[in-house]
């Protein structure tokens, strides 16, 4: 038996020991900093869509093999380090993520109200790190930086009412909040065009459908030139056209809702303007160009200033390294790499190493995008066994040794998977299906009094 290391809970990291596991001939322990499980599809995912948090359900068949064994609560670099894993295991498999929010690096970037999606996620999605976030929801106008699906999600939830929040299952702290929802519009900024918007279909369809919102659009910055349109016959950018519709009727429809979200094209920020909280931010017009064959953008000088007291960035994230023992790339936040084994600066891979998810790719990708991407970097894993080419490790002591010494209080996998359970318990008499526990301490003392 190979005896493996991997680090996170998220989709990158079960989808590549569910494939190791499968051949029977490697040992999986799994180390998460959390002791609830899953990563982003629990601290990501919109809270209005619980349908796809319901992969958790794989995650959880995955999870109960007999040959992984679970850690949660251990936050290697912290509770342990890389270090106590190289020294024990065959292979190690990073993929813990990146949950850094990118800067836009425009003036302004450090006034109240301006937000990095990410702590909004964490806020909506009960991360503990989030509990006490404050989001000045006396706001009357917001601006969210990105055309991703994650600045839809953001916009989506800020534009809807507190009793469709309250049908979820988002975090005590962020419905309480939402009660006294004072937000009026939201403007959706992307700095290119309509033919080249980068949210999916589902998510956009949803916007056209809000209870108590209309979506806004502009004629003017629907236009699309000959290039745009032929870009659209492409079978994988055909769907574009429906959203390109739904815009369309937008712009000439009636607005007669509570509140307004309007996806804006052909606009980057410029800066973000107030005294010591946001009051407003300048945003500078594109045109687009083709160069080298390329279409991008090229700034035309003209700039409008938006009021509002409130910006999120939601312009994708980096990822950090967990030790300063290993290569890492800190323009992209990943672990340099070729798919998947981890390349020193010489470009000679390092024995037993391997990126999965975002921390080898970068921040994109749906849940299940990662799953070919690690079965492929699992794959590797397999032939470097078979060839004799994983770490030698120096230590055949057992993990639980260095842990027990450390102190950490570890949990296994039912028992991180059980506060799912207390959670839905809780919810009995409650309008949401499940109220997380967002404190550590609340989620491990429920696991202990199941013990
Ligand atoms: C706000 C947001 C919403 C999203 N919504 C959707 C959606 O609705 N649908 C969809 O298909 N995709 C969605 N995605 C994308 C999806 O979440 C990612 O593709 C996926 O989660 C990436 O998986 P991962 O395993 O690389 O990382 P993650 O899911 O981030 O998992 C990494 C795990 O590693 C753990 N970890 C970090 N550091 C350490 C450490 N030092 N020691 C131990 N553990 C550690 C973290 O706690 C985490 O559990 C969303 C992404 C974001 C940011
Ligand atoms: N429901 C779902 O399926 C779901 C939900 C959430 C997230 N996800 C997935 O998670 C991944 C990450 O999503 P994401 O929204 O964080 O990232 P994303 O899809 O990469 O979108 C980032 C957005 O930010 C813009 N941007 C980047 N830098 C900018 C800058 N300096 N100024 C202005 N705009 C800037 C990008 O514009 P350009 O395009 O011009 O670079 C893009 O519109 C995606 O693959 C997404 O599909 C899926």
């Amino acid at each position: 038996m190979h005896k493996v290391a991997v680090i996170g809970s998220g989709p990158g990291s079960f989808y590549a020991a569910d494939h190791l596991l499968a051949t029977g001939n490697f040992q999986v322990d799994m180390f998460e900093k959390e002791y609830v499980p899953f990563g982003l599809v629990r601290f990501g995912v919109a809270p209005d869509h619980m349908n796809i948090r319901m992969v958790s359900k794989a995650f959880k068949k995955m999870g109960s093999h007999e040959n992984l064994r679970y850690f949660g609560g251990v936050e290697i670099g912290k509770d342990i380090e890389y270090s106590d894993l190289s020294e024990r295991y065959d292979a190690i498999i990073l993929g813990h993520g990146a949950h850094n929010g990118k800067q836009l690096e425009i003036p302004g970037e450090d006034l109240e109200g301006c937000h990095d999606a990410i702590s909004i996620a964490g806020w909506y999605n009960a991360h503990p790190d989030f509990e006490d976030y404050k989001l000045n929801l006396d706001a009357k106008a917001c601006v969210v930086i990105g055309h991703g699906n994650v600045a839809v999600d953001i916009s989506r939830v800020l534009c809807s009412s507190y009793d469709e929040m309250a049908k979820t299952d988002i975090s005590t702290h962020a419905l309480e909040q939402l009660k006294d929802n004072h937000i009026k519009r939201v403007d959706m900024i992307g700095r290119r065009g309509v033919a080249q918007l980068s949210f999916t279909i589902k998510e956009a369809l949803e916007l056209g459908k809000m209870e108590v919102a209309d979506l806004v659009a502009f004629k003017e910055e629907l236009i699309m030139d000959e290039e745009d349109k032929a870009s659209l016959e492409d079978p994988h950018n055909r769907y574009r056209t429906r959203i390109i519709d739904m815009l369309k009727e937008a712009a000439n429809a009636e607005y007669h809702k509570d509140r307004k979200l309007a996806v804006r094209f052909l606009w980057s920020p410029v800066k973000i303007t107030g005294k010591k909280q946001v009051e407003g931010i300048v945003l500078e017009r594109n045109q687009l160009v083709t160069k080298d064959g390329k279409r991008t953008i090229e700034a035309t000088g003209e700039t409008i200033e938006i009021p509002c007291d409130m910006v999120v960035r939601a312009i994708g994230h980096y990822g950090q390294s967990i030790s300063k023992e290993l290569p890492f790339d800190p323009i992209k936040g990943i672990y340099p790499n070729i798919d998947g084994r981890l390349v020193q600066s010489n470009g000679d891979t390092l024995a037993g190493l391997y990126a999965v998810g975002w921390i080898k790719r970068g921040p994109s990708g749906t849940i299940g995008l990662n799953r070919p991407d690690s079965i492929g970097v699992a794959n590797l894993i397999i032939e470097d066994a078979e060839k004799g080419k994983l770490n030698k490790r120096q230590k055949n002591d057992d993990i639980t040794t260095v842990l027990d010494t450390a102190g950490v209080h570890y949990v296994n996998f039912e028992e991180t998977i059980s506060v799912e359970e207390g959670e839905i318990e809780a919810a009995e008499d409650d309008t949401r299906k499940r109220i997380p526990f967002t404190k550590r301490e609340h989620q491990l003392s429920y696991i202990i009094s199941k013990r």
